[in-house]
């Protein structure tokens, strides 16, 4: 079934309709080109009239599994050999418990439901943690993050909900802070787009990172990156910086310098 064709003819050629945005092909041809006749299992959530299904049929191959779901019950009448359909609303947990608990995992989820921040965001968290390694969370039309008649720019708008993602991918980092709610055992790395957000699952590398030191011969030069000037107590002090509170001073110093010197980044935080 697959011709290995360019989505963008594929969607064309579809016998049933199906909207996505001009920008959206290119993204696609470069997050899925690996996953074709992978026999992947592939959920489009949002199914509307059908249209897409067919296309990614085509495009990730007969052996593929493409699933979809939508709340209308309606769409279930695109279910045939190619296509599952499942009926339920993206934002109830207790739907994807349900569905997940049936289907099993899954390599690749796309978001094109309907597009509000608790939909957006609950399908990813229930999500995730059912995405094989290697396989892909990407959620459609994150613009709506940004438009009025979804209640946005809002605190807990999916975009912000995304940006925290990348304070929970550092925080794997060893003795940094961890967060609630994070991702961090699940997604390895976050790419956005415009009006894109994928989230690449990879379990096994999601672990707390250590810094390793080769056997080669060691310089006697000194490494600069610590060098703040005027300030360093460590090497102007070194006999009282056995005391915790030259320590303490130390770091409110340093503090203070690059306080200072990031004053005149401001203009690039615009
Ligand atoms: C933009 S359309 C999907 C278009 C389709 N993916 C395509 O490419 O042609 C959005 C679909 O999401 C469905 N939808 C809206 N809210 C939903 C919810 N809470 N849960 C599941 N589906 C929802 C709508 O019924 C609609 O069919």
């Amino acid at each position: 079934m697959n011709e290995n064709k360019k989505l963008i003819e594929l969607f064309n050629e579809s016998k049933y309709r199906s909207i996505k945005w001009e920008k959206y092909f290119s993204i696609y041809e470069k997050l899925f080109n690996d996953y074709k006749n992978k026999g992947i299992t592939f959920v489009e959530i949002g199914i509307l009239d059908g249209g897409s299904l067919e296309i990614w049929k085509k495009y990730f191959g007969d052996s593929s599994r493409i699933i979809g779901i939508d709340n209308n019950p309606e769409c279930k009448k695109f279910q045939n050999e190619n296509y599952e359909i499942f009926i339920g609303s993206q934002s109830d947990p207790g739907f994807w418990k349900k569905f997940y608990n049936e289907v099993g995992n899954v390599d690749i989820v796309l978001d094109d439901g309907g597009h509000t921040n608790d939909q957006q965001i609950i399908s990813l968290i229930n999500s995730i943690k059912n995405i094989n390694d290697g396989g892909l969370h990407i959620v459609e039309d994150v613009h709506s993050s940004y438009q009025k008649h979804y209640g946005n720019p809002y605190k807990y708008s999916f975009i912000n909900f995304s940006k925290k993602t990348i304070d929970d991918i550092n925080s794997t980092f060893p003795s940094l802070k961890k967060f609630d709610y994070n991702l961090n055992q699940f997604v390895y790395s976050v790419e956005f787009f415009e009006s894109i957000v994928a989230f690449k699952v990879n379990k096994n590398l999601c672990y707390e990172n250590r810094l390793l030191e080769n056997k080669g011969h060691k310089s006697n030069n000194t490494d600069t990156t610590l060098d703040v000037g005027f300030i360093n107590f460590r090497k102007r002090f070194k006999y009282l910086y056995k005391y915790r509170i030259f320590q303490k001073i130390e770091r409110f110093f340093i503090k203070l310098f690059y306080r200072y010197k990031s004053k005149k980044l401001k203009k690039f935080f615009k």
